[in-house]
């Protein structure tokens, strides 16, 4: 099960001949063995116990399960916010630790569930990360259009906007340093539905366009079953279920997968 994303591949049957094409997509982000503890209350105790898995390049995969389960954390390593205690996090074949971080942050980009505005315009915003670099960013308009926003909110004070456009803006800002990965840590659960539609279809819509690979937290299983090809279920710190989306929805491979389904 967990071994179908490692070295994934895909056999295509050739049209009625006997042909058979072999396509090896190589991993995008692998876990390997990955621990990570926090003390809490002076205890060390173990968040993420010992998680193995790929996320194919140019696939979806969705990260579900309970609250409190390691989702954010394991997100944390790929970008070096956190680091493992002990095991590998690879990003593209290279360890995470050897990668220049400036470089895998501008390749490995994160969205929150809370857009972070800094103050200024939209077009401060947007341009952060190459002001912060002494460049500038060209045709910031093409990322506003990305997100499916008016390039005349380029020179709107960000803090005005609603809540839906911030997490685009937020998204365009991450757009903005052509990342091959992008981390979305349940971007949409502070939207109301029909925005949280919206971002949703404008990220699918990156996707699609950039063949991005995109490791997504969501706590919406509806969503998690229409965005994904992959479904990676982790529960008390373990990756219990790492299954194609359509069956992990139709028939799970494990009991927790099945009582999490069921909302037990
Ligand atoms: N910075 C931290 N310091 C201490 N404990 C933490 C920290 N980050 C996460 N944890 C612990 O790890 C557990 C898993 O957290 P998290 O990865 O945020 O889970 P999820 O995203 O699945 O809800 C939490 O219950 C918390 O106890
Ligand atoms: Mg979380």
């Amino acid at each position: 099960m967990l071994n179908s994303l490692h070295n994934t591949i895909n056999l295509h049957m050739m049209g009625g001949r006997d042909t058979i094409a072999l396509t090896f997509i190589p991993a995008a982000i692998t876990f390997e063995h990955v621990v990570k503890s926090f003390s809490i209350k002076g205890e060390l105790t173990p968040t993420l116990n010992g998680i193995s898995g790929s996320v194919p390049k140019g696939n979806i995969v969705s990260l579900i399960g309970p609250s409190g389960s390691g989702k954010s954390t394991l997100l944390a390593l790929c970008n070096l916010l956190l680091t493992a205690d002990s095991g590998d996090v690879l990003i593209e074949g290279k360890n995470v630790l050897e990668w220049n971080i400036t470089e895998l942050r501008r390749n490995v980009g994160l969205v929150f569930q809370s857009p972070t505005m800094f103050p200024g315009t939209v077009l401060h915003n947007l341009s952060l990360a190459q002001t912060l670099q002494g460049s500038t960013l060209e045709n910031p308009e093409s990322y506003l259009t990305k997100v499916g926003l008016p390039t005349n909110l380029l020179h709107r004070d960000a803090s005005d906007l609603s809540g839906g456009q911030k997490q685009r803006v937020a998204l365009a800002r991450v757009l903005a340093t052509k990342p091959s990965i992008l981390l979305l840590d349940e971007i949409t659960s502070a939207l109301d539905p029909s925005a949280a539609r919206d971002v949703e279809e404008w990220v699918l819509q990156i996707h699609k366009d950039h063949q991005t690979t995109i490791l997504w937290v969501t706590h919406n299983l509806e969503q998690a079953e229409r965005v994904s090809q992959w479904t990676w279920f982790m529960a008390g710190g373990q990756l219990v279920e790492a299954t194609e989306t359509k069956q992990f929805f139709s028939t799970p491979q494990t009991k927790e997968g099945m009582l999490f389904l069921s909302g037990q």
